[in-house]
């Protein structure tokens, strides 16, 4: 089995959380089937035909322009259950710009979209199992599943293990949002113990004088302590 073969667990966001609508239609009504590992799902290619460099995880570097918003540096470790680093993953992320729009052709509400911002970015870990990526601190932004449905400021990760069949989605929210309690994403997460684990928290050793505030978000795939997934 891969590093990122997982079962989901109490803490993970159950398939159906009718107060989350969306999952009301898309939530399987039998019971899952499981697919055997077949070699050509762990061979084939994982990260297409160009390694990620660099440039891919300075999401404000991506224009002729910065973009605008607050800089933030996002950094933290992918982990084993057993607290080893996972080497060599893909991180994905993608995010709405700072006034809360994403580039999408779905996103029609009435915020500006930044012509120096994609909101897209990934990396490697390293052999620590690291990754990081600068940024700007998305905007909140409303979602049409109930009355004045805010969604809390958040960035989408995705890590691959070693093949396209290993992935795990999740989301990383920022400190103290006062939009947590009204959230039916967030609060799918029965367990606070577990939302706590998707909360990122403000880092001094990241956080560069003059230039952005850090924000530590560490992923733990395997364990009782892991992140929550979407799955
Ligand atoms: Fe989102």
């Amino acid at each position: 089995m891969s590093a990122l073969c997982r079962v989901p667990d109490d803490g993970d966001p159950p398939y159906l959380y009718p107060a989350y609508r969306s999952t009301v239609l898309r939530a399987p009504s039998r019971p899952l089937v499981m697919l055997p590992d077949r070699i050509a799902d762990t061979t084939g290619p994982a990260f297409g035909d160009d390694r990620p460099d660099a440039g891919d995880a300075d999401l404000t570097g991506q224009h002729a322009g910065e973009p605008l918003g607050q800089r933030i540096v996002v950094s933290g470790r992918l982990l084993d259950g057993d607290g080893r680093p996972i080497r060599s993953a893909l991180v994905e992320i993608w995010q709405a710009n700072a006034a809360g729009r994403y580039v999408h052709r779905v996103d029609q509400h009435p915020a500006p979209l930044d012509p120096n911002f994609t909101g897209a970015g990934r990396c490697l870990t390293d052999d620590d199992g690291r990754y990081r990526f600068v940024t700007i601190r998305p905007g909140a932004y409303p979602w049409q599943n109930h009355p004045n449905a805010w969604r809390p400021a958040h960035i989408h990760f995705s890590v691959f293990g070693r093949a396209f069949t290993d992935r795990l989605v999740t989301q990383m929210y920022f400190p103290g949002d006062p939009l947590f309690a009204d959230d039916p994403i967030f609060q799918s997460v029965r367990d606070p113990a577990a939302r706590e684990r998707l909360v990122s928290a403000l880092d001094w050793e990241t956080t560069t004088p003059e230039w952005a505030l850090g924000y530590r978000f560490d992923i733990v795939v395997g364990s009782r302590s892991a992140t929550p997934m979407e799955d």
